[in-house]
């Protein structure tokens, strides 16, 4: 198959496609290598996949009306991968507009470019910040999402949105993944086991929100990435029973579908640092701050409809995926 998997250099991407990469398929992948963090680690990951002789990566702009446009015109892709976004939930209060640009913008060139050009099927990255204010856990797509608490988790939902006019209107299938929490080795600088890693080596302090008091369902990139693939190949069915299908939010008479991509257990925050300091040797130094705005205090995914679908429940416990982080940390920073 032909397939374009979008932000190829993020930490996402360029897992997926190291794990997609000899296995037949002709790979385009496109980055826009921006310098929201360490743009270093961008083209490490790009140089990891030097390699990879079915890779062809593109330096472009999801933003890029016109190269969005000859991207879909020029390749008869079989299936995107749509990983490429602005990221991160503090930064969108700081820096707003580029998730205009990048999650919305961006998002509607890559819809039209399945439109326009009959891709058999778009994954594309949602989140597990659409749960917003949602208090009942664990988090299930059949939830209501109307309560997000940050520009970021707003264009997220956005996407779904969007996604489903498309796969209504043109009938182009489409299947929105709510990652949890991913980390794992070449993670992004900007989260939390990353600075926190980096600090304590450093023998610096780290800062700890809502004094301590969060819940995150963190979910190893492996678990990620065999989630993405094997979902890729479930190709979301319109359900004609209309009644049915408006009852819940995940079911549609669109060939539409949405899973949660999570461990399935939420780890209290101070527990994952006492995993941190086990795997590093290194005592945290913890600084406690208070809820920062646009957080939510915690996550837990329902995973029973991944399951279903692919037969596939992630399984990498958080003590090990944090060593298997930690190794990788300190060979790549060769601390
Ligand atoms: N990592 C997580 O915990 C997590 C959780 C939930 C959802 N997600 C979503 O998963 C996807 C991948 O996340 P990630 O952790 O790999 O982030 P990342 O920032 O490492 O990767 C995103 C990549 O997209 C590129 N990009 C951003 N804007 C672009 C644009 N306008 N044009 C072209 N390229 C652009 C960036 O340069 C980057 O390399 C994103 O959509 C993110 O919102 C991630």
């Amino acid at each position: 198959m032909k397939l374009l998997i979008t932000g190829i250099a993020g930490f996402i991407g360029h897992a997926v496609a190291k794990r997609l990469s000899g296995q037949g398929h002709e790979i385009i992948g496109i980055d826009n290598l921006n310098t929201y963090y360490d743009v270093s680690l961008k083209h490490a990951r790009l140089n990891d996949l030097a390699d990879c002789h079915d890779i062809r990566f593109i330096h472009m702009d999801l933003g890029d009306r016109e190269a969005m446009a000859a991207l879909f015109r020029e390749n008869a892709f079989d299936r995107v991968i749509h990983l490429a976004a602005q990221a991160g939930v503090r930064y969108s209060l700081e820096n707003p507009h580029v998730y205009a640009d990048s999650n919305l913008i961006g998002h509607l060139n890559v819809l039209e470019g399945c439109r326009q050009h009959k891709v058999g099927h778009l994954v594309y990255a949602s989140s597990s910040s659409v749960y917003g204010m949602n208090a009942k856990t664990p988090f299930d797509t059949g939830d209501s999402v109307d309560h997000p608490v940050s520009l970021y988790a707003a264009t997220k939902k956005a996407n779904e949105l969007m996604s489903h006019t498309y796969a209504h209107l043109y009938g182009v299938p489409m299947t929105g993944l709510r990652f949890f929490t991913v980390y794992g080795p070449w993670g992004r600088p900007d989260m939390a086991i990353f600075k926190f890693v980096k600090a304590m080596f450093e023998g610096k302090p780290i800062q700890v929100y809502n004094h301590g008091d969060m819940s995150r369902d963190f979910t190893y990139i492996d678990d990620i990435v065999e989630g993405i693939v094997r979902i890729a190949d479930v190709i979301p069915q319109a359900n004609p029973d209309r009644a049915a299908a408006s009852a819940r939010p995940d079911q549609s008479t669109a060939p539409y579908a949405l899973y949660n991509i999570g461990y399935g257990a939420p780890v209290s925050l101070m527990s994952f640092i006492r995993a941190l300091e086990n795997a590093t040797g290194r005592e945290a130094i913890c600084d406690y701050l208070p809820m920062q705005p646009g957080d939510v205090p915690r996550t837990w995914a329902d995973t029973e409809a991944l399951l279903k679908a692919t037969g596939y429940r992630p399984k990498v416990h958080v003590e090990e995926g944090v060593k298997r982080f930690v190794e990788w940390y300190r060979d790549f920073y060769q601390v």
